[in-house]
């Protein structure tokens, strides 16, 4: 098929390049000049792991980037994978989704029967606004001349290609029997694939041989833009949710990491979303539980548990300040050396994170800060100018001379640090490990006084509990 992705950001550069490897032709479409340069010269707009060996694969072959909208006469699907941020009310800014379809509708060809699929997280009732739009801008019919069909993604930013190549499910909602066809034969790729059997010498396909077939489900479009906000909602309650009981157990003397391992062996809980951190940040889980409290105070319909979930994430990272703050007893004239900036590892995006707001507390308090992050340092500085912190090229330079250390984000690179040589340029050896990933039995051996989440000044994170033979 002749595929269009507009916007070059997760969502838009990663569909295309896995459209493009399935072997449709592909245009990813973006007004920004420099983002198409750079993916037309084989890179990725983006850091996400894999995508540069993908598109410098493809580029030219079956991928190709434009900023011109020419290419959306050619298209059998189009997809919109725009950015949709935050109105300060709460509520999604829907512009850039609607300058997309004021485009689209100026370049639709009349005579081709186009699928226009939202891709962006939405709110529900956007596939009937860009019908609309697309209709006074084109003078075409919807369901005559083209349809809108809403097909959220699902995507984790660094595990994006895994999670776009083997989704645990595809959900269509489309109201419209032929656009459903052209979504059901342009998905077959992805769902029919699942072991990429004929691919398997890729370097991204390796790892994942024999996981399980994608489920694909169909419905009505208003369901299916609800599904990714309840879905994204509901992960945010759940870390909330262990986060909680992290902040109990510490009290109560009991190990969050078996806490969690124990739940998580009832397969109706899972044992996914249960590690515990200082608080869900990023780009999507603030953005979306925002935006449907603000459209549930529009319909007069309280979400309390999301709204609980807000409030409760906040606290997370205020316990992790105050933890601090009781180990130094005062922060006035304390170096604080943070580890990780990022909402999570393997990303660059530094957007709303945890960090931000920890490192203002630090600073509010009378603390220096000096950061280290393997990707975000420079995203962090641009969207925190007014931040007066260190960034410093290492994490060992982070170390010297602090007071304390605060690992916030788990980036495998801190595992492998040389912790004993850190040790002799630390003013003190103290580590609070918000993710519980450190090896903090090996810490305390060499030296360091190691805190972790929920587990206590004293125990370890390596599980004490386990399946036993009976
Ligand atoms: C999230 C969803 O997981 C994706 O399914 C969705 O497509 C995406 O939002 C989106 O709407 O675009 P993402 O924001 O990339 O993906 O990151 P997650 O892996 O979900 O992590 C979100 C935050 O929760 C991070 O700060 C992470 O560190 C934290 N987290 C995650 C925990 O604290 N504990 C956990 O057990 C899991």
């Amino acid at each position: 098929m002749n595929i269009v992705c507009i916007g070059s950001g997760y969502v838009g550069s990663v569909t295309g390049a896995a459209f493009a490897t399935l072997g449709h032709r592909t245009v990813v479409l973006d007004i920004d000049a420099t983002k198409v340069a750079l993916i037309n010269s084989g890179k990725s707009p983006i850091y996400e792991p894999g995508l540069d060996e993908l598109i410098s694969a493809y580029i030219g072959n079956t991928l190709f980037a434009t900023t011109n909208y020419d290419a959306v006469r050619e298209a059998d699907v189009v997809f919109i994978g725009v950015g949709t941020p935050s109105k300060p009310d709460g509520t999604a800014d829907l512009k850039y989704i609607k300058f997309a379809a004021q485009d689209i509708g100026k370049h639709m060809n009349p005579d081709k029967f186009t699928v226009i699929v939202n891709k962006s997280t939405v709110p529900v009732g956007t596939a009937d606004l860009v019908a609309s739009i697309i209709e006074e801008s084109s003078n075409l019919r919807c369901n005559t001349h083209f349809a809108v069909v809403s097909n959220p993604e699902f995507l984790r930013e660094g595990f994006a290609l895994e999670d776009v190549f083997f989704p645990d499910r595809i959900v269509i909602g489309a109201d419209n029997e032929r656009a459903k066809s052209v979504m059901s034969q342009l998905y077959q790729g992805i769902v029919n694939a699942h072991n990429y059997e004929e691919k398997s010498a890729d370097f991204y396909f390796e790892y994942k041989l024999g996981t399980k077939k994608p489920q694909y489900f169909e419905t009505d479009i208003k369901s299916a833009e609800m599904i990714k906000y309840a879905s994204n909602a509901f992960l945010a309650v759940k870390i909330s949710y262990i986060n909680e009981m992290a902040r109990l157990s510490e009290v109560l003397g009991a190990n969050i990491m078996d806490v969690a391992t124990g739940m998580g062996l009832d397969s109706r809980i899972g044992n996914k979303f249960l590690q515990v951190s200082s608080g869900w940040s990023g780009s999507c889980f603030p953005k979306d539980t925002a935006e449907l409290l603000a459209t549930s105070r529009k319909y007069s319909c309280e979400l309390s548990v999301i709204e609980a979930s807000v409030t409760s994430n906040q606290r997370m990272h205020s316990f992790v300040v105050d933890k601090i703050k009781r180990k130094l007893q005062s922060l006035n004239g304390k170096t604080i050396g943070i580890f990780g900036l990022t909402f999570k590892p393997n990303t660059d995006d530094a957007r709303n994170t945890q960090a931000s707001f920890i490192i203002r507390e630090l600073i509010e308090v009378g603390a220096r800060v000096k950061v280290h992050d393997p990707q975000g340092m420079d995203m962090f500085k641009r969207l925190n100018p007014e931040l007066d912190i260190d960034y410093c090229d290492n994490a060992g330079e982070a170390a010297r001379q602090v007071d304390a250390l605060l690992l916030l984000t788990h980036w495998d690179e801190y595992q492998e640090l040389n912790w004993q040589q850190l040790l002799l340029s630390v003013r003190k050896p103290y580590i609070l490990d918000t993710r519980n990933f450190l090896d903090h039995e090996h810490l305390r051996a060499i030296g360091f006084d190691c805190e972790g989440l929920g587990i206590g000044p004293h125990r370890s994170t390596e599980r004490s509990g386990g399946i036993v033979a009976v």
